[in-house]
């Protein structure tokens, strides 16, 4: 395992386990019901992106990360997992429909983060978002109306929206209009 200096403030090696690797993995089967490359937003340290991507040698998984001083450290799992890339920049900055699935875990609030990943998915794909207990199933479903999504049923712990149509006009937003002006 690489070190990850001043990355997590995960101390005790049994707890970093679960929260980097199980619950990362937990969203595995949900993840695979969609093809297509993968593409973890705001992958910080690495999670989900860096356990999808081992579990999942076939598919092509992109690791995509606003602070450039944390992709120089995803940089380096690269030369383990071939099927791994990674890209400074922010969601509402990429190319629109690049992939078949966007995950995100902890990126911003579920609305905010439906936002910025919908537009990153391609017709028929879908985001699944890993959220907590309160996530507001009705406003992300309001974003998701917004820009060609449908929710489906996703077990606790999950959001999966599914791409229904083509990005409409309009979006991405330019970046930071999404937390400034939120959609619901
Ligand atoms: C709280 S961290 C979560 C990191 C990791 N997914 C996890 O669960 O540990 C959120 C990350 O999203 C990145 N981020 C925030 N807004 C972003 C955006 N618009 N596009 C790409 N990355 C973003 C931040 O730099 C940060 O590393």
């Amino acid at each position: 395992m690489l070190a990850t200096p001043g990355l997590t403030a995960l101390k005790d090696p049994a707890e970093a386990r679960r929260v980097l690797l199980d619950d990362a993995l937990a969203g595995l089967e949900l993840v695979r019901r969609f093809g297509g490359p993968i593409v973890d937003v705001g992958s910080g340290g690495g999670t989900p992106g860096i356990p999808l991507a081992a579990a999942l040698p076939e598919r092509a998984v992109t690791l995509l990360e606003a602070e450039r001083r944390k992709t120089e450290f995803l940089q380096r799992w690269t030369e383990e997992l071939p099927n791994l890339r990674v890209v400074w920049g922010r969601a509402e900055e990429q190319p629109a429909e690049a992939f078949g699935v966007a995950v995100a875990k902890a990126l911003a609030n579920p609305p905010v983060a439906a936002e910025w990943c919908l537009p990153l998915v391609e017709n028929g794909g879908a985001v699944v978002l890993w959220v907590g207990p309160s996530a507001d199933r009705a406003a992300v479903a309001t974003v998701a109306g917004r820009i060609a999504g449908e929710l489906e049923e996703s077990p606790a712990g999950f959001v999966v929206i599914r791409k229904t149509g083509p990005t409409p006009p309009g979006f991405p937003r330019r970046a930071g209009m999404a937390k400034k002006r939120p959609l619901a």
